[in-house]
């Protein structure tokens, strides 16, 4: 497949702009869209060339597979700005890689470095304004596919949509996270879907979800499906726990997602000298740790969360909370990511990506 140039992405300009409505000082996160979206179809066995159109809704017939089977992958990636309003993506082709894996468990057609990668920096171009520049915000980017081919039968579909949308986004937590151990629901199983960005993935947890929030929690831990004895990972993000001036995180498989900003932090900490273990963690070790005082830090990480510590937990009826520390593992990682994908800091692993 030849590259697609900006120059034959087709585009559609928006005849108005919303962006002057936007209060860029005050973002909540992923809910007001930019201008424009970028669309590509793929039919009879082949992307079509991908179209840069005005924001706006979609005409599918209620037969399209996706409303009945589920067919659908997403991605979530930032934009930022630094300082002299050059923009830059973080490992974007770890999210192209990632696309395609989840495509390919949702027996979804993979799609091209080119268009994901060509096709987001014309997008990103094209809305370059609407880019925040404020401390902590960044535009969220959402690429996405799903099944726009018709049918009952259930198999997968023969036609498909390639969809980027851009988010002016803040944070996704507004402040400290409060966890609850999950020892009833479950989020993926060996053999399942949990290492994909399947939307049913996110549906699934949403029950659960809302059963912790009801209970006072922002947030599930989800443990294995078996006894739910290991700390797997979070709804949207990826978990760190620090027993002493250990960092540990549960190892990637079947279950859990392979989040960017999660091997970014390891990459970090080794290189910050910071003792790594990726291994099980039992949640009778962290209630253990709680107890005995050796347990420092527990935190998310993910795109949208970017490092969200965690201020308490809940197992069992009991609620643990974490020390308030200077100088946190979370606080550190944090900086050090920011800073490279804000450039403003050297980018020694060559992660940054100017657009
Ligand atoms: N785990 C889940 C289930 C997620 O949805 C996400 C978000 O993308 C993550 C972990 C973190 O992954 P990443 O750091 O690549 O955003
Ligand atoms: C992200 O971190 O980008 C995600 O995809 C999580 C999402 C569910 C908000």
């Amino acid at each position: 497949m030849g590259k697609i140039a900006d120059t034959i992405i087709s585009i559609e300009k928006s005849k108005t702009s919303k962006i002057a409505q936007v209060d860029f000082d005050n973002l909540a996160f992923g809910s007001v869209y930019s201008d424009h979206m970028l669309v590509c179809d793929y039919k009879n066995g082949a992307w079509e060339v991908p179209k840069i159109v005005p924001y706006g809704p979609l005409m599918l017939n209620p037969s399209a597979k996706i409303f009945h089977y589920g067919q659908s992958i997403f991605e979530g990636m930032k934009a930022y700005k630094d300082a002299k309003e050059d923009i830059y993506l973080f490992r974007p082709l770890d999210n192209h890689k990632r696309f395609n894996i989840s495509a390919k468990r949702m027996a979804i057609p993979e799609i091209p470095e080119n268009y994901f990668i060509d096709g987001l920096k014309a997008l990103l171009k094209l809305e370059e304004q609407w880019i925040p520049t404020k401390e902590g915000s960044s535009m969220y980017i959402r690429p996405f596919m799903f099944a726009s081919g018709e049918g009952f039968h259930a198999s997968p579909a023969n036609e498909y949509k390639f969809m980027i949308c851009l988010a002016p986004s803040g944070a996704y937590f507004a402040g400290k996270v409060k966890v609850l151990i999950e020892e009833t629901y479950s989020r993926s199983a060996n053999g399942g879907v949990g290492y994909a960005k399947a939307g049913g993935n996110y549906a699934g947890q949403f029950y659960p979800t809302q059963l912790a929030i009801e209970k006072g929690y922002n947030q599930v831990i989800w443990t294995d499906d078996v006894h739910h004895e290991n700390i797997e990972e979070a709804g949207a993000m990826n978990i760190f726990i620090r027993i002493n001036d250990t960092l540990i995180t549960a190892p990637t498989s079947d279950r859990i997602l392979d989040g960017i900003t999660r091997k970014s932090i390891i990459d970090i900490a080794l290189d910050e000298n910071i003792k790594v273990e990726v291994r099980t963690i039992t949640v009778s070790e962290v209630v253990e740790a709680a107890k005995k005082g050796t347990l420092k830090e527990m935190f998310g990480a993910g795109t949208a969360a970017v490092i969200s510590p965690i201020s308490t937990f809940g197992h069992r009826g009991t609620d643990y909370d974490l020390p308030e520390l200077e100088n946190s593992y979370a606080s550190i990682f944090k900086k050090k990511i920011t800073d490279i994908q804000y450039n403003k800091t050297e980018d020694k692993f060559g992660w940054r990506v100017k657009i």
